[in-house]
């Protein structure tokens, strides 16, 4: 890696070297994830402090098990019942998670910028696990590994997001990571959720407000969830949207015969995508999921185990022993 990464804050600030390296680095994660035995020692004696101050079940749990599979030990942090509801600040709360002496820290915040904040102000590494409507790296990097093994590789392809772009993390964190590699992208959604500014967040982005002139000729199409805390009456009623913008079977097919379908998840079926399609043999979803642990496992490594970049992979050995 041309330049060693000291946190993971987004993708916007990533080179493409970086980008490939950290996609390179998960691939043996990845095969090691269908290993009988799921443990390496490779983070032994090392502690992840998993520091969510905001609702969540895959990325914690993905976060966890990425710790758990490399050897570390997790010191979780749970919102809803930690002191945070009696008013404590994020500095104090993180510094007192620092005092407890972890290696790094997986942060979640629902203010954009919450991570970067901290990193400034300790000294272990800081991955960002999702913050306000800023950046999700670390889903915009399992995306990357999802359409760089289905689709052979990851540049140049026309890539559409359909929902609500202009609040999420996940569309704007996949924007900067794929632009990087020469990919076209379509934003589509309803105007109040997909302004034209956006044309303006990286070079080879287009707003259309149109579903089918979105999808015609897209290589992949990635579906966003739906808030459905906004969408209410009489702005956006729910049967408008999926009037509009639904991915429905009958609108993939406007796609490339090959086109391969994301979702981040948690998915709402029947809203934003049909679950045909969401269960079809064109959806990635499920090969997100694992992907997620791979990536996880290969940031959480080179962070907090501070290995050379050209070290031996911690997973090839285990992966020979069983050839
Ligand atoms: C996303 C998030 O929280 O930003 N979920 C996730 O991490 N897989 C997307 C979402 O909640 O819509």
């Amino acid at each position: 890696m041309s330049q060693r990464l000291s946190h993971l804050l987004g993708t916007e600030n990533l080179s493409r070297e970086q980008i490939a390296f950290i996609l390179d680095q998960a691939k043996p994660f990845q095969e090691f994830q269908r290993h009988p035995l799921k443990k390496l020692a490779t983070l032994r004696g090392k502690t992840v402090a998993i520091a969510f101050f905001e609702s969540s079940t895959r990325t914690r749990i993905s976060f966890t098990t990425a710790a758990a599979r490399l050897g570390a030990d997790t010191m979780a942090l749970q919102a809803e019942t930690s002191s945070l509801k009696k008013g404590e600040s994020l500095i104090d709360t993180v510094r007192t998670l620092e005092a407890m002496r972890p290696d790094g820290i997986v942060i979640r915040h629902a203010s954009s910028g919450a991570p970067e904040f901290v990193a400034q102000r300790l000294e272990i590494p800081v991955l960002n696990a999702g913050d306000g409507t800023h950046e999700h790296p670390t889903q915009a990097l399992l995306d990357a590994l999802t359409i760089r093994d289905r689709k052979g590789k990851l540049e140049d392809w026309n890539i559409t997001i359909l929902g609500d772009i202009l609040h999420s993390r996940v569309a704007r964190s996949n924007i900067h990571l794929l632009t990087k590699f020469g990919v076209k992208i379509t934003l589509c959604g309803p105007a109040m959720w997909v302004p034209r500014e956006l044309e303006r967040l990286a070079p080879n982005v287009r707003v259309s407000h149109r579903v089918e002139e979105s999808l015609d000729g897209a290589d992949v199409v990635m579906v966003l969830r739906v808030q459905t805390e906004r969408i209410h009456e009489p702005s956006l009623a729910p049967d408008e949207y999926i009037a509009g913008y639904q991915l429905s079977p009958a609108r993939l097919r406007l796609a490339r015969p090959d086109a391969l379908v994301l979702h981040p998840g948690p998915i709402v079926r029947g809203l934003e995508i049909d679950s045909a399609v969401a269960d079809g043999p064109q959806s990635g979803v499920l090969e997100q999921v694992t992907n997620g642990l791979a990536i996880r496992m290969a940031l959480l490594y080179h962070l907090i185990g501070g290995a050379a970049a050209d070290a031996p992979h911690p997973a090839k050995d285990r992966l020979n022993a069983s050839d």
